[in-house]
């Protein structure tokens, strides 16, 4: 896209956050030609520490939310390559395992749902497997006498968050972005156009275009007005992690979940050792408290599906915010206001996401189109009727 109206010295980009989906953009569009500055106090931090990684787009799938999963397995289907060319780019391990998922039920009611799951997978054209709960335990025999059935979805992986993000911000690096390790405090805007930012110190910083990837965080940039502004909210999740000493033998061979009393739990063992319990999904604004209760409901609902698990070493809690969406879908691509571009909303599927938002968010600034399968999910969808500016949706 041209950059003519920026000054010789601004980025053709400015990408403001450095999580996940904000390094991938930067990393992406730098491999396009376009000169890339991110701008985040704490590169690779954000939800990405606290994320478990699942790569669950058959698992996680909800009623009412095919469109989404489109998009999901668009990104799952591009992971291979994409970790592939990662690691090639930066000689990180990223701990992405092809370990596939088993989702187990516990009691009728949970089995129930999960043949509910089962049969919409099967509408969907989805690869899921039904087993008794003796073929599940076969499989993974840490698993509780009480298991009544479950899900084998061998195309649910993993990857550890933690080193995705480290990769990123090694992979934007070498690729030339400028990685600034500041926040910025306001979107400038001349003539109805976003003409960049002013950190947190001050500075003023032009751009072609400004990319907004903040997370949870996206919502709150001042200068945005109104009708370009994400309707982005903090989910909070708190996560558990034990070690699985060499000692205690194979534990488990891939991620296992359920639904619990109503609650999603699940349990995703790392090669390196490390299993990570996740989450709870809840409405506290802007809270990042660990609570006692929050732990208790995940360890009592892992313990109930993997009794063994109170003999593991405790090591880490910590509780994240996911950016929810209205819809729980990302808003991709343009904004009600010209030159600022959106890349945040992810909610529960940033991970899964990343290497999709990567490739369609370079495309948009390098040509100005948007690939179709990022249309659904233009921001415009929550604007398109309420404003003179915007446009029709695409
Ligand atoms: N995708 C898992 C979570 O958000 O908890």
């Amino acid at each position: 896209m041209p950059t003519a109206h920026a000054s010789r010295r601004s980025p053709d980009v400015l990408v403001v956050g450095g999580g996940i989906i904000g390094l991938v953009t930067a990393w992406r569009a730098a491999q396009r030609g376009l000169s890339t500055t991110v701008l985040d106090p704490e590169p690779g931090a954000g939800a990405a520490r606290v994320a478990a990684g699942m790569l669950a787009a058959v698992t996680e799938l909800h009623h009412g939310e095919q469109t989404l999963l489109g998009l999901n397995l668009a990104s799952a289907r591009r992971y291979p390559d994409f970790a592939a060319e990662l690691t090639e780019a930066t000689g990180h391990d990223l701990g992405y395992r092809r370990c596939g998922t088993l989702a187990v039920a516990l009691d009728a009611d949970d089995r129930a749902h999960l043949r509910e799951l089962h049969a919409l997978q099967q509408r969907s054209g989805l690869d899921a497997q039904w087993l008794s709960g003796r073929e599940c335990r076969r499989l993974e025999p840490m698993l509780a006498p009480g298991v009544r059935g479950g899900l084998r979805v061998d195309g649910d992986h993993q990857i550890d968050p933690r080193r995705l993000a480290a990769a990123l911000v090694t992979a934007c690096e070498r690729a030339g972005v400028e990685v600034r390790r500041t926040w910025a405090e306001r979107l400038t805007v001349a003539g109805e156009r976003a003409t960049g930012v002013v950190t947190a110190d001050g500075t003023g910083l032009g751009a072609g275009q400004v990319v907004l990837a903040g997370g949870s965080l996206s919502g709150r940039l001042a200068g945005v007005p109104a009708d370009a502004l994400p309707p982005v909210r903090p989910v909070k999740g708190q996560v558990v992690r034990l070690a699985m000493p060499d000692r205690f033998g194979p534990f488990l061979s891939r991620t296992v979940r359920a639904v619990v009393r109503g609650s999603h739990v699940y349990l995703v063992p790392r090669e390196n050792g490390e299993l990570v319990i996740g989450a709870t999904s809840e409405e506290q604004g802007w809270d990042t408290t660990v609570t006692a209760g929050g732990v208790y409901e995940l360890l009592r609902d892992a313990h109930a599906l993997v009794p063994g698990i109170t003999e593991l070493p405790f090591t880490e809690t910590r509780a994240g915010l996911r950016p929810g969406s209205p819809d729980n879908a990302p808003l991709l691509g343009p904004s009600a206001l010209a030159g600022l571009v959106l890349a945040t909303g992810h909610h529960r599927n940033g991970v899964l996401l990343t290497p999709v938002t990567g490739d369609v968010l370079a495309e948009f600034l390098t040509t100005g189109d948007l690939p179709a399968e990022a249309r659904p999910f233009t921001p415009r969808r929550f604007t398109a009727t309420t404003t003179a500016r915007t446009e029709q949706p695409a």
